[in-house]
């Protein structure tokens, strides 16, 4: 990554598809005098996501993929990502696999956030197989992406117990907390370790 110097903040692209309340955390960390990350540009290919209000309210450029085609989209993707001088991309439950194209371009230059203790839990429906397998804890993870699905080197975790009460929806909230909490801080460790 890198160096800054100066007052000169990194530029970061945030990527959803949804609710977006960890694009909403990565906003409010950036706004800390303190912090050294500018959210430029937030991408979606959905264009219901939830989640563009809070690019909106902090008039924060926002673009809509349609990705019907997509070798289109990642041109456009690769196009805005270029043309706002991104730095650094965190996927906040961004639902597309990105294409070999876009990691060597930013290659260990892309974040995500998963809702499980990586290695464990790859993919989809993570606390409902949490939950089948009585697993007595789960948490969330923050990782480099790379070409295989949530693979990449482990940035920062957080591990949470799990109650007998529990079930996939409470869990996912609770989750979802820690996750919000997590990613502004694996961001901060990510850019001090300058991995
Ligand atoms: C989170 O659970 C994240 O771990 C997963 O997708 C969900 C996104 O939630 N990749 P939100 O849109 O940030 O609220």
């Amino acid at each position: 990554m890198e160096k800054l110097n100066g007052n000169k903040k990194l530029r970061v692209s945030v990527f959803i598809s949804g609710r977006g309340t960890n694009l909403k955390s990565l906003i409010n960390f950036s706004k800390n005098k303190s912090s050294t990350i500018k959210i430029s540009l937030v991408i979606s290919n959905n264009k219901k996501a939830k989640g563009l209000v809070f690019a909106k309210k902090n008039k924060i450029r926002f673009l809509i993929i349609n990705y019907n085609n997509k070798k289109v989209a990642e041109n456009k993707i690769l196009l805005y990502l270029n043309k706002n001088k991104i730095d650094l991309i965190c996927l906040a439950g961004f639902m597309k696999i990105l294409t070999k194209r876009v990691l060597n371009r930013y290659k260990n230059k892309i974040l995500n956030i998963h809702p499980s203790l990586l290695p464990k839990y790859k993919g989809l429906n993570t606390h409902k197989r949490v939950i089948v397998n009585k697993e007595k804890f789960t948490g969330c993870t923050v990782h480099l992406v790379n070409t295989k699905l949530d693979s990449g080197k482990i940035i920062l975790q957080k591990k949470i117990r799990i109650f007998k009460k529990d079930n996939a929806k409470t869990l996912e909230k609770r989750v979802l907390k820690i996750e919000n909490q997590l990613y502004p801080k694996a961001v901060k460790k990510f850019l001090f370790a300058n991995f």
